[in-house]
């Protein structure tokens, strides 16, 4: 298990809202003079509670309140990328909701500013790639969501794409049917929130009607198996996350994750953190505790790191060179025989490296990397200069 803690991964499906860490939640409250309704780290941490998606969203979006300043949303998106890269994520399609900042009078160029900068340093300073998404709420209007992609005009050529988050039950997907449809005419790639909350037809919908490229969680797409026949057929990604999914009792234990009976099913199942510090983990934690509790293979482990790069928006040249990393990393292991379980001599294929269009992530990050292991330890100036960024031991859980 533990060789794939620290081999290169992708991860397409978090919300930089959703990795507000208590100590930067505190502190952003008292640079912008935000009131909470919390003083210390471990009341933060106790009011992170909850059982169901709206429960969860509603102590989420009231947080929020403390980012104000493109400076806020750089310094949240840095500190996620050196995060995630000690986790040996070295591919990040991170997602951030404008209307959540918009609707209290935050400028979206703030926010796009602060996201889009921090991306480009981020992933220079830390040896990654990546591209943000812009997640629209269901829950409100499609004229809303409109207005969200008219706003992003400028910045069209940094985005990678469309998304689609919040209370799912009610909120069906064919709901933005059109705005997806403008969406793909800008050149985007398109994914959407579905089957986490809501139940099969929505992830059919998400898949039928707006198109999508990968369905965001996906996994109660299980209900209806003419379905799940298809997504395995047209290997749609499925961006999971298992602890954010018991958290909000998608499922009542880790134990009866469908995870593993997903990708037996021949579906394209990645692994994912969604909103890691209310749920309990950044990638590396969902790998631990599937594999714990579901009893993953180092083959299982390494076919779903592969579906990463595989589901990325990224460049063939770059996922060739990702794919021969991880398979590097596999073989390794499988050389070393330490933690990895698996049977000398066996070698692993990088797999087949497929053609896609549309836009490729690092428009708005880092676009190719020169090598694969020359992370860079010193944060920018700009995020050193934040206070939540510290200058040493960036990378220090990484070999
Ligand atoms: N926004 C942040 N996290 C979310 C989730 N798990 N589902 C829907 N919307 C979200
Ligand atoms: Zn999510």
């Amino acid at each position: 298990m533990s060789w794939i803690l620290s081999a290169p991964k992708a991860e397409l499906h978090v919300h930089l809202e959703g990795t507000l860490e208590p100590e930067m939640l505190l502190g952003l409250a008292a640079r912008n003079h935000v009131s909470l309704p919390y003083t210390t780290t471990d009341e933060v941490r106790a009011a992170f509670r909850f059982d169901t998606l709206p429960d969860f969203l509603e102590v989420y979006w009231a947080g929020l309140r403390v980012l104000r300043t493109s400076q806020d949303f750089y310094d949240l998106t840095y500190a996620y990328l050196v995060r995630a890269r000690q986790d040996n994520v070295l591919h990040a399609e991170p997602c951030i909701s404008p209307q959540g900042h918009t609707q209290r009078g935050i400028a979206f160029d703030a926010v796009m500013e602060g996201v889009l900068s921090a991306l480009a340093d981020g992933c220079r300073a830390l040896g990654m790639t990546g591209g943000v998404i812009l997640g629209l709420q269901r829950h409100r209007s499609e004229e809303d969501a409109f207005a969200v992609l008219e706003h992003s005009k400028p910045y069209r050529d940094k985005i990678l794409g469309l998304g689609l988050g919040g209370p799912e039950r009610d909120h069906p997907p064919t709901m933005f049917a059109r705005v997806f449809a403008a969406a793909r005419d800008l050149g985007w790639r398109t994914v959407a929130h579905a089957g986490e909350e809501g139940p099969a037809s929505y992830v059919a919908e998400a898949v039928d009607v707006l198109g999508v490229d990968r369905v965001d969680h996906g996994v109660r797409c299980e209900e209806d198996p003419a379905l799940v026949r298809r997504l395995a057929e047209r290997q749609i990604p499925l961006t999971v996350c298992p602890l954010s999914n018991v958290t909000l009792k998608v499922f009542p234990r880790m134990e009866s994750h469908n995870l593993r009976r997903l990708l037996h099913a021949g579906l394209r199942v990645t692994m994912n953190s969604d909103d890691p510090p209310y749920f309990g983990g950044y990638v590396n934690g969902n790998y631990t505790a599937a594999a714990a509790a579901l009893g993953l293979t180092p083959d299982e482990l390494f076919a779903i790191a592969r579906n990463g790069f595989l589901a990325a928006f990224i460049h063939d040249e770059l996922r060739a060179s990702y794919l021969q990393a991880l398979a590097a990393a596999r073989q390794a292991a499988l050389n070393s025989r330490v933690g990895s379980g698996g049977t000398p001599g066996v070698s692993v294929d990088a797999g087949r490296v497929e053609r896609d269009g549309g836009p490729q992530a690092g428009v708005g990050g880092c676009r190719r990397r020169i090598s694969l292991s020359s992370a860079g330890a010193e944060p920018t100036e700009r995020a050193a200069r934040s206070g939540f960024v510290q200058p040493t031991n960036l990378l220090s859980s990484f070999s």
